[in-house]
């Protein structure tokens, strides 16, 4: 496999690496995106709901200004690539519904409802009648719900699919490879290398490895030496394995297995969420009668195995809201990681070494988050303004100092 010197790398192919790949393509920039495994972490698991509403948490307004804005940008998005690709990525603007467990719940969800109106966000409360009139597939007897009108959901995996094959047509240059180390030159970060010693040089370097982004930043734990026997370097370059503590995203990898059913295509019309005796659980319907429910969530470290207690959490609580799911076909459990970040919020920009933007630190909201990120990182490396305020999400909010020369 070739080295080479490119306007770009970006490193990490799932679906805010290859977005961003795309956007910068198109923009006319030559770009080289790595990845061992592309799009086999959470882009894979995800379930590929696009929720600002129902995913929002009290503490959580300055991340509303951005799923809202990149849930606007999301019609948009993907007629370009069917444009570009000819795939339908399955956008299905289905609305969510939100069904309350049990009283205690539905005020929950009444207070939920007060704080979305008070933010501008529209969502409506339904009497129990009302849902199960919406969904008839619900449980008899749930107490009422939130009708979340603007709460769609993607096929994930077929927006990977569709972004590799868009990325490819706009001269991304796609390499199946793990990067081993990161080439400087001085302070600047000029590209990196590969375990088995390509270089790729690049004007700017962006990281985008979802949950592994620390792990890739900070890298000497697994690599050993920085330089590998033969590896030649040329004068002015330095190959090193690790970045600067301050530039190393603080991203934690976050545990969560979805379920993959089959039913028939019209066992429901609307994604569908719940919180049973507390513990949440989703299903979202596609088009073609697969249902992916979602989601468990712990704090594992980078175990990928799957729980079986989850498997079961998941399944009851489902089943409980939809009682039909006990009849449907079982398909797939997968596990993926979540990358989480101390304040829920993305690390979308620059950083203190010159060179290296991220983009990171997702968490429940990659998928919804993509456009924004794509159009954003485009949008620092070319100097056009996309029309975002990245204030919030700037990744030096975390740098302990400036990194001295
Ligand atoms: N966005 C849903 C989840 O992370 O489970």
């Amino acid at each position: 496999m070739g080295s080479g010197a490119t306007d770009v790398v970006v490193v990490g192919a799932g679906v805010i690496g290859l977005s961003i790949a795309w956007r910068c393509a198109q923009r006319g920039l030559a770009v080289t995106v790595l990845d061992p495994a592309p799009g086999s972490g959470a882009t894979w698991t995800a379930a590929g709901m696009l929720a600002p509403a129902t995913e929002l948490h009290y503490e959580g307004r300055p991340l509303l200004a951005l799923t809202l804005d990149s849930a606007a940008r999301y019609p948009g998005f993907v007629a370009e690539l069917a444009d570009a690709t000819g795939v339908d990525v399955g956008y299905r603007r289905c609305g969510t519904l939100q069904a309350a467990w049990d009283a205690a719940d539905l005020a929950a969800l009444r207070d939920l409802h007060a704080f979305q109106s008070s933010l501008g966000i529209e969502s409506e409360l339904l009497t129990s009648r009302q849902l199960r009139a919406a969904e008839p597939a619900l449980a008899a007897g749930l107490p009422g719900g939130l009708w979340a009108a603007d709460d769609h959901q993607i096929d994930n995996r077929m927006l990977h699919g569709a972004l590799r094959r868009a990325a490819g047509g706009a001269g991304v240059r796609e390499v199946t490879a793990r990067v081993g180390g990161w080439l400087r030159r001085g302070q600047q970060v000029v590209g990196v290398r590969t375990e088995s010693g390509d270089r790729f040089e690049a004007g700017t370097v962006v990281l985008a490895a979802g949950a592994w982004s620390a792990a890739v930043a900070e890298l000497p734990a697994q690599t050993g030496p920085s330089t590998p026997a033969g590896l030649q370097v040329p004068a002015g370059l330095q190959a090193s394995a690790g970045l600067p503590a301050e530039v190393v995203p603080p991203v934690r990898p976050v545990k969560g297995q979805t379920l993959r059913l089959r039913g028939p295509s019209d066992l429901l019309n609307h994604v569908v969420r719940g919180a049973v005796r507390g513990s949440p659980v989703y299903v979202v319907p596609r088009g073609d009668g697969s249902l992916v429910i979602g989601a468990s969530s712990e704090e594992a470290g980078f175990d990928l195995g799957p729980r079986a207690g989850a498997v079961y959490e998941l399944l009851r609580d489902a089943q409980l809201l939809l009682p039909v799911l006990g009849e449907v076909r079982f398909d797939e459990v997968s596990t993926g990681l979540r990358p989480g970040s101390p304040d829920n919020l993305p690390m979308i920009g620059g950083t203190v070494v010159d060179g290296l933007l991220v983009a990171t630190g997702h968490y429940r909201n990659g998928i919804l988050l993509a456009p924004l990120t794509a159009d954003a990182v485009a949008g620092l490396i070319t100097g056009e303004d996309p029309g975002i305020d990245l204030t919030a999400c700037d990744p030096r909010r975390f740098s302990r100092s400036e990194v001295s020369a």
